[in-house]
């Protein structure tokens, strides 16, 4: 998996690729690269970002500058660029994030990000350059760079070797394992702290009745979906 992200702040991605799941696939042979927009910005003073046609608050990124960091990256015509590979704007009214686009995206061979800025993406953007415009959620960030980070955490840990136990993985929330459903509870050692006590199935040794207590708990929990 190649995962290039296209940002103005490429300095706030460095602690991602030494976190350990995502460092585990780096090293084998996954790769990220940050593409500062500023470097092939065609206006003078780096300058990426403009006023609004109609007025408003705060500043839109160009459409120029993003199909001059596209085409210097690729070497290729940006409008062609979606054909050959998931081009992802970052944006809050986007496609939500959610595990089945996770999958999607976990299958493919290259992805790339582009991070907004500000009031957001000149429209053109989105519609020539854009195959997906996703958001990690209905609440507006300052930038698209924590939903970049977010993506990359969620999509490479479903990489073989991300993860130290590829169980964990299999059997995790809203996996197939579980039908969709959130996770069961977990509980560790010590067996009882301050009274408060853990289910006694999960004492018991029987894999059979812990397998269908989990089962259980994570029904429930999928019925409940407010927590
Ligand atoms: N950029 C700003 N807010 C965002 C969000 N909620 N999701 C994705 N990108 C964004």
């Amino acid at each position: 998996m190649k995962i290039d992200i296209f940002t103005l702040f490429p300095e706030w991605f460095g602690w991602l690729s030494r976190e350990r799941h995502v460092a585990n696939v780096l090293a084998r042979g996954s790769e990220i690269e940050c593409v500062d927009f500023r470097r092939y910005t065609p206006l003078s003073g780096g300058q990426v970002d403009d006023t609004p046609f109609g007025g408003g608050a705060g500043m839109v990124l160009r459409v120029d500058v993003i199909d001059a960091a596209l085409r210097g990256h690729y070497g290729v015509e940006p409008v062609e660029l979606r054909s050959r590979r998931r081009v992802i704007a970052l944006a809050p009214a986007g496609r939500l994030l959610d595990e089945a686009l996770v999958n999607e995206l976990a299958a493919e061979p290259a992805l790339t990000l582009l991070c907004g800025r500000y009031e957001g993406f000149d429209e053109r953007i989105l519609e020539n350059f854009a195959s997906d415009v996703v958001s990690i959620g209905r609440y507006v960030l300052s930038g698209g760079e924590p939903a970049a980070m977010v993506i990359c955490d969620a999509v490479l840990r479903k990489l073989p070797g991300a993860l130290g136990d590829e169980r964990s993985a299999g059997e995790e929330s809203f996996s197939e394992a579980l039908e969709g459903n959130p996770e069961y509870p977990h509980y560790t050692r010590p067996a009882e702290y301050r009274g408060w006590t853990v289910p006694e199935v999960l004492l018991s040794g029987h894999h059979e009745r812990i397998e269908q207590w989990r089962r259980e708990r994570s029904r429930e929990r999928g019925g409940r979906r407010d927590r």
